[in-house]
């Protein structure tokens, strides 16, 4: 194995699974503050209030299905249970989990900012110092240990009240917004971070509308003007970072599963197609500087009209991203054979069950070739870095009796996909920065909101309901990467 010497192995995160802290220090709602908890076979529900005073829910699905009615406003309900309140509580471990995580090696630690930590309203005049003074903290102590941060300015985050006042990011003044937003950070952590993401898995829009953009009404109209928005606002904060900080890069961040076709029909390799292009789309504009063709067709076709400027495009064009950074689990699977069994995967991308992998308790496979795969598509595409920077495996784990967890099937799908990533660089010469495994310290899970689906190598003792101490326990699978980051990737047994 022959990674570079400057490979950044590392860990990722983000606040609103991870963090708590959810009203401390005059921090603001963000739109998966009012998101209950759920299971593997229930949906998590958006809690609202309507003009009458009356509130209910609306279930979370993944796809377009969701929407809240009209006139309702999402908020806080009594007598739920809302996962982000404390999460696994960063806020007040940040010490002791950066201790944990230089213990290991980490050369990067990948968090996302709160916004409406920063911005309690998302639109204020002025930024909430004390929001920002716990990201200085947060900095600082990864600054002791040589632990370069890798900062998503918006993972599902939203602040609530920019949903509630515009719809989210259906409206173009969320771009100034958010433009503001990424200038006040990026001019207080100047020396500080270096490496930015812009919006989480931006593909979200069409996947999860209300995660990924405060979507609650999430028409194909409103899906297209919220990516277009995310787009321009995406390419402003490259701008904007560039000027303040010559040496920052500014990095896009997709949801990303290679596709197989289940049988060789010729009408399935159509459909892998079409599916790429649902995904491509939003890496074509991000990385790449453009809009597609087969998606301004598709906008033809289904009478969507954008709210635009030509500035937009030269914007998109001029100031496209610096690297292009991605999540994989797993592949998905697409037939045009109806009789084909349905599976699951993150964001609901999994298409239908891959009868050659194992999957786990979540029906998300195992595969060991994914990364390659992966790897090799977005490299061949754009011919821009690239950055893993999610990947992992959900399980129960079991805390022993004598305080050790033996996660020997999370080491397995690790080793695989290091295997599969190690292939992509020097079998197949694609340029990678780093590999950031997925919710490196336990925390809550975003599809299902539970806490029993774990993917860290540090255990966290909180259950799906909030009880626990939030005490730090190592996982087996700590030692086995502390031993993968010494031998830089050398050493995966
Ligand atoms: C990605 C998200 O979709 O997958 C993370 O960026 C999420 O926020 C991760 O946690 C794993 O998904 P889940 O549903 O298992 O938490």
């Amino acid at each position: 194995m022959t990674l570079g010497k400057d490979f950044l192995w590392g860990g990722a995160t983000a606040a609103n699974q991870y963090e708590g802290g959810y009203q401390e220090d005059g921090k603001g709602l963000n739109a998966i503050d009012v998101l209950t908890n759920g299971s593997a076979t229930e949906p998590r529900k958006v809690t609202w209030i309507d003009k009458n005073g009356q509130t209910g829910f609306s279930p979370l699905v993944w796809g377009k299905e969701f929407s809240v009615p009209q006139g309702a406003k999402p908020a806080l309900v009594d007598g739920y249970y809302y996962p982000s309140h404390t999460a696994t509580d960063f806020y007040h471990h940040y010490q002791e989990d950066i201790k944990l995580m230089a213990e290991m090696g980490f050369k990067v630690f990948r968090l996302s900012m709160n916004w409406a930590r920063i911005f309690p309203n998302g639109d204020d005049q002025t930024p909430n110092e004390a929001g920002l003074a716990f990201y200085d903290k947060v900095f600082d102590e990864c600054a002791k240990y040589g632990i370069e941060p890798l900062v998503t300015l918006s993972h599902y985050e939203t602040p609530l009240a920019l949903i509630n006042k515009y719809g989210g990011w259906i409206d173009r003044k969320m771009i100034t917004i958010f433009e503001n937003y990424a200038k006040t950070v990026f001019t207080r952590y100047k020396g500080k971070v270096k490496y930015w993401l812009t919006f989480n898995e931006i593909n979200a829009m069409d996947h999860a509308p209300y995660m990924g953009g405060g979507l609650l009404d999430p028409t194909p109209q409103n899906r297209a003007q919220g990516a277009h928005n995310q787009f321009v606002a995406s390419a402003l904060a490259v701008k904007a970072a560039h000027e303040i900080d010559p040496a920052m890069r500014v990095g896009q961040m997709l949801a990303y599963a290679p596709i197989y076709a289940y049988t060789c029909d010729p009408a399935d390799q159509i459909a892998i197609m079409e599916e790429q292009q649902k995904t491509f789309f939003y890496s074509d504009v991000q990385t790449g500087g453009y809009y597609p063709e087969y998606r301004l067709k598709y906008y033809e076709r289904a009478g969507i009209k954008l709210d635009d400027t030509p500035e937009d495009y030269e914007l998109l064009a001029k100031y496209s991203a610096d690297f292009l950074s991605f999540s994989c689990y797993s592949s998905a699977v697409v037939t045009t054979h109806q009789q084909a069994a349905k599976a699951d995967g993150n964001l609901g991308m999994a298409g239908v069950k891959n009868p050659y992998l194992e999957t786990n308790a979540w029906g998300w496979a195992t595969d060991p070739h994914c990364l390659r795969l992966a790897l090799n598509t977005l490299w061949d595409r754009y011919h821009k870095p690239l950055w893993i920077v999610e990947n992992g495996l959900g399980w129960d784990d079991k805390l022993e009796a004598d305080g050790s967890v033996h996660d020997d099937y999370r080491i397995k799908y690790l080793r695989a996909a290091i295997k599969s990533m190690d292939d992509a660089v020097n079998l197949d010469g694609v340029d990678l920065m780093g590999y950031a495994m997925w919710g490196c310290i336990d925390l809550v899970s975003n599809g299902t909101g539970e806490m029993k689906k774990r993917y860290g190598f540090v255990y966290v003792d909180r259950d799906d309901l909030g009880n626990g101490s939030l005490k730090r326990i190592k996982k087996d699978s700590f030692y086995w990467y502390k031993k993968v980051i010494a031998s830089n990737g050398s050493d995966l047994d």
